[in-house]
């Protein structure tokens, strides 16, 4: 089957039809895959509640499009490549049959253990085969996973376990990451006393490290799998009914479990992976996320599976066991599409041209990026020195909440330019209104970024907690789905994402709340007060800066502040662990308390000449002494 969008006036005809005929448009696409029954009905949505279903009353499951549908004519082509984090340990290639052999062993050691449709099933494991294995095998029997990164904290992890009453995790003994080894068993065990629900965990052997296996609850993986059938029949499932919980941060209070159901995101992964990364059979595909994250999900596992490529899952870091690690996989196994962070481009453009000069590169037929802004610096140099001129970059906008690309160029499809994200998918409907939620149409216009109409793979509900999601996304602007997003349409009318208008940051390609950020800062016993932004930072993309209102007593300033970044890794996890932390007397607040965190931001940004009128504040003098301590 090919959904594949060759030209330029092709884009142009499918977009059209898309808006004008939605129904028809992803009913032809959704045609082509394995439906135990039939939908009724494409499509029924209003965005007040918000309720929108696709394929409805279609039955299916994901895994028989991933696995059954490829074994016939793809049985024998590699599904899954899996580089170590050691270069000197063997790899893994799992063939479609292979993968489908290992999804339904695990699936019915699963089973065994207890658990049925319905069920969700925490997967917190490091990147190797297995953790697709698990979401599969999930996916297979009808449980709901929810992936949790593997450097979120024990209590970030029971956080996740509680929110959705997980019955079971699957995790591992340990993880490699560079010159590490992490601690994973023991930090389940950690988010274990604070949960009630889990009934079973089961351990894979991946660091052979010392652990403590409770009796009765934990199982090893290879023990599970024991005597396991290598087949079976998968669950028919709903096309609405949930494929998976994934955990993102927002504006306030804790992570969100953002929901997508089986159908919609089936076709909208696979559609936009096959046309935005113009995939061909034989391409060796490589996306470097962490299955922690959405884009592992849609973009490691789920798009590429469904469109029977070949992914490639690395388990290490980008500067491991030298700064070249990137490139030495791309020249090993001669990938064609290669999409990362703008983060490791700048980690890695910070060492040079030299660690990219031994290999060649030349099988890179498409570059690309996600996660944050791409600043012209490093799109340059990642299309120049990487792309070596002629790959096309697509500079990927979307969110965990979309479930797949949004804005994009097609590569080599529709025109490229520099930090821009282009053009919207077929399908997607943006608009940028101003503060009123009035469309602002036209060329040469800055604003917010909402999207009018539903696509196959928009969230349906945060976990638990329907109103949140409401409030969160649909009521901001009346009839239309928000983005918390800045945007711009130029002069040409490509789009340019301007990053978070609310009170996200985006460290390194990672969502935080600011508000999680000092409800952590603000668990140590001797913090009054906390205000945490973000500042522009060279290679994350955004740092963290935390203000903090301490008692200081029988503490040095320096002794505080490791002690706060201690607090914050144990709560949430290292990726959260302020950049910088100046503890100051005051927060400047205006006559009703609230924090000003435009003067914040300034001061942290290094651009205090012009904060504006301040005598309005309830304690004006408590500026200019942020002003003389601010953190260099
Ligand atoms: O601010 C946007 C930024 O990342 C946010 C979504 O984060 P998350 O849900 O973790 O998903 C990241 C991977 C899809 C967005 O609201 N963002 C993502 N991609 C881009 C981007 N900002 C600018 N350009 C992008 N290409």
């Amino acid at each position: 089957m090919s959904h594949k969008i060759q030209t330029l006036s092709g884009y142009i005809h499918e977009y059209q039809k898309s808006i004008l005929q939605p129904e028809e448009f992803w009913s032809r696409i959704a045609e082509s895959f394995h439906w135990q029954k039939r939908w009724d009905k494409v499509l029924e949505w209003d965005f007040e509640g918000p309720d929108v279903k696709w394929f409805l009353n279609g039955k299916l499951n994901i895994t028989e499009n991933i696995l059954e549908r490829h074994l016939f004519i793809m049985g024998d082509k590699p599904a899954i490549i899996w580089e170590p984090n050691d270069p000197k340990e063997k790899n893994i290639i799992l063939t479609y049959r292979e993968l489908y052999e290992k999804v339904c062993e695990f699936s019915n050691a699963m089973k065994a253990q207890g658990i049925k449709k319905g069920d969700r099933v925490i997967i917190y494991m490091p990147m190797v085969p297995e953790a697709a294995i698990a979401m599969l095998a999930c996916a297979r029997v009808g449980a709901v996973h929810s992936v949790v990164f593997a450097g979120f904290s024990a209590s970030s992890l029971a956080d996740r376990i509680n929110d959705c009453e997980a019955k079971m995790v699957l995790t591992s003994d340990g993880n490699f990451r560079g010159a590490k080894t992490i601690d994973v068993k023991g930090v389940v065990d950690e988010a274990l006393e604070k949960t009630r629900s889990v009934e079973k965990v089961i351990v894979l052997q991946r660091t052979k490290s010392e652990v403590s296996m409770k009796d009765g609850r934990d199982i090893w993986w290879h023990d599970a799998i024991k005597g396991q059938p290598k087949e079976n029949k998968a669950e028919v499932m709903d096309a609405e009914d949930m494929l998976f919980i994934l955990y993102t941060s927002g504006s306030t209070g804790k992570p969100k479990g953002v929901v997508h159901t089986i159908g919609g995101y089936m076709i909208y992964s696979y559609y936009t992976f096959v046309n935005v990364f113009q995939y061909s059979q034989g391409d060796v595909y490589w996306c470097t996320a962490d299955v922690g994250w959405i884009t592992g999900h849609s973009y490691i596992v789920y798009g590429p599976l469904l469109a029977g490529a070949t992914t490639l899952m690395f388990e290490g870091v980008p500067t491991h066991p030298h700064p070249g690690r990137f490139w030495e996989i791309v020249d090993k196994y001669k990938v064609n599409q290669f999409y990362t962070a703008p983060t490791a481009i700048r980690a890695l453009q910070a060492h040079g041209l030299e660690p990219v000069e031994p290999y060649s590169l030349d099988s890179l037929k498409v570059i690309g990026s996600v996660g944050e802004p791409i600043n012209e610096e490093a799109w340059h140099w990642y299309h120049d020195h990487i792309g070596k001129g002629k790959c096309p970059l697509v500079d990927t906008w979307w969110q965990t909440e979309t479930g797949g690309i949004m804005i994009s160029a097609l590569a080599g499809i529709t025109p490229n330019k520099p930090a821009h994200a282009s053009f919207p998918l077929p399908g997607i409907d943006p608009v940028i209104v101003d503060a009123e939620g009035n469309e602002l149409v036209g060329n040469n216009v800055e604003g917010n970024l909402c999207i009018k109409s539903p696509w196959p793979g928009i969230l349906r509900t945060t976990y638990g907690d329907h109103e949140r999601c409401r409030q969160t996304y649909f009521s901001t602007y009346k009839g239309m789905y928000f983005t918390g997003d800045g945007a711009k349409r130029d002069h040409d009318g490509y789009l340019r994402i301007l990053g978070r208008v609310d009170d996200v940051i985006n460290v390194s390609g990672h969502r935080m709340g600011t508000a999680e950020v000092e409800n952590a800062i603000n668990e140590h016993p001797k913090v009054v007060e906390s205000a945490v932004v973000g500042y522009p930072h060279e290679v994350k993309g955004q740092g963290i800066y935390a203000y903090v209102i301490c008692d200081m007593e029988g503490r040095t300033e320096q002794n505080l502040i490791n002690e706060i970044r201690e607090t914050v890794t144990k709560i949430i996890g290292p990726i959260a662990k302020p950049d910088k932390i100046q503890i100051v007397p005051g927060l400047p607040k205006t006559r009703s308390g609230k924090i000003m965190r435009r003067i914040l931001r300034k001061v942290a940004s290094g651009d205090a000449n012009n904060l504006g009128d301040t005598s309005t504040l309830l304690n004006p003098e408590v500026v200019e002494e942020i002003i003389k301590g601010a953190v260099k």
